[in-house]
């Protein structure tokens, strides 16, 4: 397995804040409840600079939606970022869409891989699971920082993931061949910033929905638009 490279990462960096500052683990329990341990830290969580992105090589207890365990061996891209925000805690699943299509348009611009955003944070490939995002939110001293944590099966066996699993895949699986995952990583930052400043500053989620619903199964009972 091909380490992370920090240095190859911040060269292809460009956002204005998002990931600028990197937490690199070797192994975590899971970068989110590393990203909610760190803020809860009263010496250290008022000073957890915002943009703030904590990226693991493995995790021993990765989690998805409704409690599931989220199975994270080395080679994917498993990480989380901090942003303070002045958005409610309701527009979490906004976010949570916005940060999905990031990383599904840029699979598909990067590598033409079509990924669909099945509803409310899944990213699917054909009939396969190629992702998935998890998004909290802590309150500390009245400031609401959002924890999204991202997590896409890269450069890994299938069978890594668990054994005679025929619903996820991977990168690796798709292309026949492994991707550098710095450039994916930055490429989604640099998306994801783009619209969600957007989002902040207009609060106009119609006009990225439209662009999302072109990639999005969902059931409109669901979900309403403001
Ligand atoms: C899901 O499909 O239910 C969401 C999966 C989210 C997995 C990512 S991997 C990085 C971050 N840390 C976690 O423990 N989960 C998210």
């Amino acid at each position: 397995m091909t380490k992370f490279n920090i240095d190859r990462y911040k060269k292809l960096l460009k956002t204005d804040n998002l990931g600028r500052n990197i937490i690199y683990l070797k192994a975590v329990d899971s970068t989110n409840s590393y990203a909610s341990r760190i803020l809860k830290n009263k010496t250290r969580g008022n000073k957890i600079q915002d943009g703030t992105l904590i990226l693991a090589e493995t995790q021993e207890r990765g989690r998805g939606m409704r409690e599931r365990q989220w199975i994270s061996p080395p080679g994917g891209l498993w990480f989380t970022l901090i942003i303070k925000t002045t958005l409610d805690r309701k527009e979490l699943p906004e976010v949570t869409l916005i940060a999905a299509y990031s990383a599904a348009v840029i699979l598909n611009r990067l590598y033409d891989i079509e990924v669909i955003i099945k509803w409310p944070n899944d990213l699917y490939y054909k009939k396969t699971k190629l992702g998935g995002i998890l998004t909290e939110v802590e309150e500390i001293n009245k400031d609401i920082f959002l924890i999204i944590g991202i997590g896409i099966n890269v450069n890994i066996n299938i069978d890594d993931l668990s054994p005679y699993n025929n619903e996820s895949t991977s990168i690796r699986t798709i292309l026949g061949k492994d991707i550098e995952r710095e450039k994916l990583l930055t490429e989604i930052l640099l998306e994801f910033e783009k619209d969600y400043i957007y989002y902040c500053k207009t609060e106009d989620f119609k006009s990225i929905f439209n662009k999302i619903e072109g990639i999005l199964d969902y059931n409109v009972a669901n979900f309403t638009i403001k």
